[in-house]
């Protein structure tokens, strides 16, 4: 008869212990702890395990031919620039994103543009219900296969008879093996499953996606070891009440980690946003105060998109700032340096902040356009719109250089921008035929007398 074994588990790292420990020794987080009743088998069949026992070999670093990683483009853009490039062979990549956000559309959508043989396991929902969101998205293919399965062991049998291309997991928290006695989602089960998935990704070279769900501070849910154990981590991401969504690459062994892919959300499924300036800035005929665009760049992708500031006189005692998608203790500098350096006489104010299209950025590049919307909301009088800012204000009211400042320039030009605002430590910016000026300045102060002085 088999025992019941009780092991602790650290929430953070996963590691393992016979007893509850209010601090983890290897990670040293406090309070991360939690029971889990665990009972292995030992005689658990490892069917992606080594090759039967037979020694592996060490081989000389010069010897290892270089290029051997495969990559194939997959047929979404925006997806391959996340990934670093397109999809590389026998890795596998985790999901995660909050409820709803659209990670199963994402990657049925995939499975349905893919001309490989894709094989989608749903632990979540039944065929029919895949179906029907395959008939919304409305792409025929017939090399997609779905399985309905939540046992590891079943899918692992499936594989051995039947090797898809593609394999495409959602969700890791709702497969579980019988060699653990634990639920699924707990972080042994999810320790171990990612473990199986991971060698039979490594030993068959077929790349692997799994969706995560993520907990309520926003982190995948279960072991941080999970991250550690795949080779990409992406987090789709957007506001509920718009329809644009943010697939961001938060770790790639594979490219930078620094993309961002961009979506819409339609009634039949994902669409790719290639050009996202045009989206996120408003058509708008008159001028309106407050108004400024920000060229800022996220990953390596240079976006042009509008801040928008109203600076009214507080009501209550307590002026409120409040800011929507820009950091409000970026905020609270910006005007404490405006109030400083300017004598803008801010604090009596109440400020609010809001980036178009629910986008949430951090490029410090943002703060001179967002200090040129509070500066017209406060002044009432509206900035010309064909002027584009770029640079990030310093506690002293310095404006100073940003990074990619070509790229940044290039695409308010490409979008027909006249005139862009910018640091003067900017160094070494080639434009001589440029069609768009520069006003290149050092100091806060410069950009109120250039903009209403
Ligand atoms: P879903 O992919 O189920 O989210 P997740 O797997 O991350 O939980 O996304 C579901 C949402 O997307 C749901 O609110 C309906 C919406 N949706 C569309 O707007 N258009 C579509 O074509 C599809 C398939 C879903
Ligand atoms: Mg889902």
């Amino acid at each position: 008869m088999s025992k019941t074994i009780v092991k602790y588990f650290c929430k953070n790292c996963g590691h393992q212990a016979s007893k509850w420990l209010g601090k983890c020794p290897s990670c040293e987080a406090w309070n991360s702890f939690t029971e889990e009743v665990v009972q292995k088998s030992s005689g658990a069949a490892k069917i992606w395990s080594k090759q039967n026992g037979v020694a592996t070999q060490a081989i000389k670093i010069q010897e290892i031919i270089e290029g051997q990683e495969q990559r194939f483009s997959l047929p979404d853009n925006e997806l391959n620039r996340v990934l670093g490039g397109g999809l590389v062979a026998g890795s596998i990549t985790l999901i995660g994103g909050e409820p709803g956000i659209g990670k199963s559309t994402l990657l049925l959508q995939l499975a349905l543009q893919m001309n490989k043989k894709v094989l989608y396991i749903s632990g979540e929902e039944s065929e029919s219900q895949i179906k029907m969101r395959a008939e919304r998205i409305g792409i025929k293919n017939s090399n997609c296969y779905v399985l309905c399965e939540t046992s590891l062991s079943n899918l692992l049998k499936h594989l051995e008879k039947d090797i898809p291309e593609v394999l495409i997991v959602d969700s890791v928290q709702t497969l579980s093996t019988e060699t653990i006695d634990s639920p699924p989602g707990s972080i042994s089960q999810i320790k171990e499953c990612t473990g199986e998935l991971l060698r039979f990704a490594k030993t068959t070279n077929v790349p692997v996606f799994l969706i995560g769900h993520i907990n309520k501070d926003g982190n995948i849910a279960g072991p941080k070891v999970l991250e550690h154990m795949v080779d990409t981590v992406l987090q789709f991401e957007g506001d509920r009440h718009y329809n644009y969504r943010i697939l961001r690459t938060l770790k790639n062994r594979f490219g930078s980690a620094s993309e961002i892919g961009i979506y819409e959300m339609k009634g039949s499924g994902l669409r790719e946003i290639e050009n996202p300036s045009e989206i996120l800035i408003s058509e708008r005929e008159d001028y309106l105060s407050g108004i400024s665009i920000s060229c800022a760049v996220e990953g390596i992708r240079p976006i042009l998109l509008e801040t928008q500031a109203l600076v009214s006189t507080a009501v209550y005692g307590t002026p409120q700032r409040t800011s929507n998608g820009f950091d409000l203790r970026r905020l609270s500098m910006l005007l404490a340096v405006l109030e400083k350096r300017c004598g803008f006489q801010l604090g009596i104010k109440d400020v609010f902040i809001n980036i178009a299209g629910g986008m949430k950025l951090e490029d410090p590049g943002l703060d001179l356009g967002i200090v040129a919307s509070i500066l017209s909301s406060y002044q009432n009088i509206a900035i010309d719109k064909n002027i584009a800012f770029a640079g990030e204000i310093g506690l002293s009211g310095e404006v100073r250089a940003v990074s990619r400042i070509e790229q940044r320039i290039s695409e308010a030009e490409k979008l027909g921008f006249k005139e862009m605002m910018i640091s003067k430590y900017n160094k070494g910016i080639e434009r001589n035929n440029a069609g768009i000026k520069l006003i290149k300045i050092g100091k806060v102060e410069e950009a109120f007398e250039w903009l209403f002085g």
